[in-house]
């Protein structure tokens, strides 16, 4: 009985989307106000998805509190109040799109939870309460 479960995190981090082989006026008008060269944050919101089955002695796919520990540990600890640009080593030399962000997040914990005896199945991130991305590792 395979079933999913999906812990919610939160985070603040500054970024900028733009590429530096263009001037600010392109990178303006492809990537709008985030584009800003001052740099300027979002509050995110991550869900991770795991899929598993049901410990028939606990009724738990994972102890949510180990899951949300490895969040902590590999990506909250290094990103909350952070540059994703400058300062978050899994998002070096990626453009900081929330596109992006999900796949490098994916990236991060896809063999961690692994040990923990499950499976990652979903990354979904919103930047804006309008805007979210979701990523299944394909
Ligand atoms: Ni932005």
């Amino acid at each position: 009985m395979e079933t999913y479960i999906t812990r919610r995190e939160r985070f603040s981090a500054a970024h900028r989307l733009f590429r530096s082989d263009w001037d600010d006026a392109k990178n303006l008008e492809v990537f709008g106000p985030c584009s800003n060269p001052n740099w300027h944050g979002h509050n995110y919101e991550l869900f991770v998805t795991v899929k598993g089955p049901i410990n028939p002695q606990t009724g738990f796919v994972i102890n949510i509190k180990k899951l949300s520990g490895l969040i902590h540990e590999r990506i909250i600890s290094k990103i909350d109040h952070k540059n994703m640009n400058t300062e978050v080593d899994f998002m070096q030399g990626r453009l900081a799109s929330t596109e992006n962000l999900a796949v490098a997040i994916w990236q991060e914990l896809e063999q961690p939870v692994s040990n923990l005896g499950i499976e990652l199945y979903k990354i979904k991130i919103t930047e804006t309460e309008n805007n979210f991305v979701e990523y299944y590792g394909k």
